[in-house]
Formats: structure tokens, C-alpha cells, sequence
């Protein structure tokens, strides 16, 4: 098992580049399935789970072939799909649900394991499959499998989610795109992937408008074509970089960093004292003093992302004053807390709320990523601790930061993996 090895004291400095979304290139790999034919998708970030997705793809039926050196994965779609995906792959990564929408529209039934509960929360599916059952498909869980069937297509409806979730909005956006008439989605997801996933989609033939707005509407066509898309720039990548910067009182060159898409972030990190100018091709985050607390609640786009919640608590751990982080998202986020304490922070954790006393610098200690953005928090803190920090179960961090250490050393880290 890979560790990191990381010792505290540097100002990171320098230019990165931000590669494509691993949540949006999942996505819309899972979504080639609605159409025949080879579908090219382009500025892949060079993570584990791709190969994951490839092999699921494989299994349903599809020729894949990855292009590493170009960040590039060729799809060709066979006219006749098979429809289970099993648990080694789905356990492994939760996006591998996303085959589900174009299955069960395509194919007329689908099998999909249950992922199961993970270290973030217990990440239900009842909206996923709620909205599908409103199309008319019927749905089943036996065996740890979810068993949905249309055998004569899915229609479309009004749905209305309980709670703006991706998941949910990409499965029934993209079942949706093949099924017979209109479907409306009210309360949908806005997040930057969701509107990344409706672009590939419509330029496969969808109809689909209201992209980026609380109502998608849908209208149903008869077949899809193959496309070639280019995977949106990660933005939870991107914010990563941005703390990193502040946190180690930095200055970094955030290269095809999309500062529209983490307006709240990037606001709570002026708050904290960072100064944030654009750039040609992104935009720079400079720091030149201990951050301020900043106190944040996470909320869905364009609301603070749950996914950089880890990231503002290493911040406030190291800030000059008092905060109050509150998770409204995942509610078992927390659970680095632990791992953070252990490197000196003073936090206390009540229920989905974290309150936080800065302190100056932390103290190195052994610690364990518990999921990609933990680990990723872990590290930004291990750099400002007073010694030498192991992080153990590096592989979670491998997931969502296409070489973290390699990128972390550029910027004058002294980072190596052991
Ligand atoms: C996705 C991202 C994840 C990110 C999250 C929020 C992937 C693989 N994961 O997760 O990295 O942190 O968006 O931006 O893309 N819920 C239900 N029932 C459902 C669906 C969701 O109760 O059927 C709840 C979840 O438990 C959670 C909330 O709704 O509390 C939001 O979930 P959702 O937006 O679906 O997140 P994911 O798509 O799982």
C-alpha cells in the first residue's frame, strides 16, 4: 500500500494545471451507452477509476481503448448491450451507478449492484430510483442487485427531487433522453458536471434545456449518435490548489482553473486574506499572512461544495481565530476529523457541525486518508506541521489527484511517496 511522505514547512509556489473532472469523465463515459457507434472523450484526468469505468464498459459489451499520453478513451458501442454491472466494480466506484439511466432506456433492463455504504454517508439511491419508477420502469432489489425493467420503454414524466442530487438528476436526465415524450426534473442538480453530462448529451442528438437551472426539461427522441466531447476542468481539483495556496500562505498559477465555477470558495478565501487575481488561462491565489477562520456550511452548487469541506477545515485549523464548519450535504463527512486532531487541531464535532480553534502550526503524526478529499486535506495540513507526517491509505488520494505528489514537488513541496 502506498504512504505519503510529507514534511511540513513549505510555501508552495508555481504554476499547475488543472486536468479534466474525474465526476464529469465517469459520467459521460457511463452515458456512451445510449448511442452505437465510437464516442471520443478527451482531457481525461489520469485516474484509477477510468480503468474502472472502462472495464464495466468492456463487460456490458463495448470496445474502449485508452489513450494515456493524450488524456483520451475511444468507446465503440455495440447496437446489442448486456445490462448487469457487478459489485467488484460498483463497490470499487460509486459513479459506475450511472450506467443505470442509460441501461435501463436503451437496453430495457438493467442490473445494478447496490455500492453499498461508503465513508462519506450512507448515499441513498431512493431519488435515483423513485424518478425511474415514475417513468414506468418497475424496480426490484434482490440480492444486493438493483433489478429495473422497461420492456417497452421508459415515458416521461414530472419529477420533483426531495433534494438537489447529482446522482439522481444525471440518472433520470439521461434515461430521460430516450424515453417517450417529455420529462421535466424540478429541484434538479446545477452543478458544473450535470451541465457538462446535458452538453455531451445534446450533442448526441438530446433535447434537453434548462441546463444549470432548478427545472430540466427533456423531450424524448428515438436514437442517439456518437459524439466527441472534451471532459469539463475539475473544479474540486482546482479549489484544492486555490486552499493549498492559502493554507500554506503561497502564491500559485491556477492554469485552466474556471473561477466561475467556485465563487463561494474563492470568496470565503479573500475573506480569509488571499488575494485572487485572473490570469490568461485560469486565475492566481496568493497568501502573504496566516489565513483568517472563515466560518462555511456546504450546500449544493453554487453553494460551498461539499467536496472542499475537508479542505476549509485544514485552513481553519491553522487560522488566526475561531469557526464553524457545518456539513449539510454527506453527513458522515466528518470522519477525518479524527485524523486532523491527531495532528494537533482543536476541533470539536456536534453533529453536522465542526467548531474550530486555530492554531498556529499543527504537529506531525501519523495519519490515514479516509476518502480522496480527506486525504487531500491531510496533505495540505501534514505540509504546514512541524515535522515529518506518513499519510497511510494514499490510494483514496490517487482517485481524485492525478499525481499529487509529483504536482506538490513542482510547487516546492517535499513530498514523496514511500
Ligand atoms: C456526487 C459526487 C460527490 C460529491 C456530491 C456532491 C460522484 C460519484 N460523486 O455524489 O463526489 O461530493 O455529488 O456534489 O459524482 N441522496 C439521497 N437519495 C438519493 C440520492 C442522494 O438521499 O437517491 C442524498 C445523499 O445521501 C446526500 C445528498 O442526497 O446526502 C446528495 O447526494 P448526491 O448529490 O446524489 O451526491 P452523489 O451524486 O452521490
Amino acid at each position: 500500500m502506498d504512504r505519503f511522505r510529507v514534511a511540513g514547512g513549505a510555501r508552495l509556489a508555481g504554476t499547475v494545471s488543472v486536468a479534466g473532472a474525474k465526476n464529469s469523465a465517469l459520467k459521460l463515459m457511463a452515458s456512451t451507452l445510449l448511442a452505437p457507434g465510437k464516442t471520443t472523450i478527451t482531457n481525461l484526468p489520469a485516474i484509477a477509476d477510468v480503468d474502472y469505468m472502462a472495464e464495466l464498459l468492456t463487460r456490458l459489451g463495448c470496445t474502449v481503448e485508452i489513450n494515456k499520453e493524450q488524456g483520451e478513451v475511444s468507446i465503440d458501442v455495440p447496437e446489442k448491450l448486456e445490462h448487469r454491472a457487478d459489485y467488484d466494480l460498483v463497490r470499487k466506484m460509486r459513479a459506475s451507478i450511472n450506467v443505470l439511466g442509460p441501461l435501463i432506456t436503451r437496453v430495457g433492463e438493467a442490473d445494478v449492484a447496490l455500492p453499498g455504504g461508503d465513508a462519506i454517508g450512507s448515499r441513498g439511491l431512493d431519488y435515483h430510483i423513485n424518478g425511474l419508477i415514475d417513468m414506468g420502469a418497475v424496480i426490484t432489489l434482490e440480492h444486493g442487485f438493483i433489478i429495473a425493467k422497461a420492456p417497452n420503454g421508459l415515458k416521461g414524466a414530472a419529477i420533483t427531487l426531495e433534494f438537489p442530487s447529482v446522482g439522481a438528476t444525471e440518472n433520470i436526465m439521461t434515461a430521460a433522453t430516450l424515453a417517450s415524450g417529455i420529462t421535466t426534473i424540478d429541484n434538479a442538480a446545477r452543478e458544473p458536471d450535470v451541465v457538462d453530462l446535458g452538453e455531451f448529451l445534446v450533442s448526441m442528438g438530446a433535447k434537453i434545456t434548462g441546463l444549470g437551472t432548478h427545472t430540466i426539461k427533456v423531450e424524448g427522441v428515438k436514437q442517439l449518435k456518437p459524439t466527441k466531447h472534451a471532459t469539463l476542468a475539475d473544479r474540486i481539483v482546482t479549489g484544492t490548489w486555490a486552499f493549498a495556496a492559502a493554507i500554506t500562505q503561497g502564491d500559485i498559477t491556477i492554469e485552466n482553473g474556471r473561477a466561475e465555477h467556485l465563487e463561494v470558495p474563492l470568496d470565503k478565501l479573500v475573506e480569509a486574506g488571499a488575494v485572487i487575481t485572473t490570469t490568461e488561462n485560469g486565475f492566481r491565489v496568493k497568501m502573504d499572512k496566516r489565513p483568517i477562520a472563515v466560518d462555511v456550511a456546504t450546500l449544493p452548487y453554487p453553494g460551498f461544495p461539499t467536496d472542499l469541506q475537508p479542505l476549509v477545515i485544514a485552513l481553519n485549523a491553522i487560522a488566526d481565530g475561531t469557526s464553524l464548519v457545518t456539513e449539510n450535504v454527506f453527513e458522515a463527512r466528518f470522519m477525518f476529523v479524527n485524523e486532523l486532531v491527531r495532528l494537533g487541531a482543536k476541533i470539536q464535532v456536534d453533529g453536522h457541525h465542526a467548531s474550530i480553534t486555530g492554531i498556529k502550526q499543527l504537529s506531525a503524526a501519523p495519519v490515514a486518508a479516509t476518502d480522496i478529499r480527506a486525504g487531500a486535506g491531510l496533505v495540505l495540513a501534514a505540509l504546514v506541521s512541524d515535522g515529518v507526517t506518513i499519510i497511510e491509505d494514499a490510494f483514496h488520494i490517487d482517485r481524485g489527484y492525478p499525481d499529487f505528489p509529483a504536482q506538490l514537488q513542482a510547487l516546492g513541496a517535499d513530498i514523496t511517496r514511500v
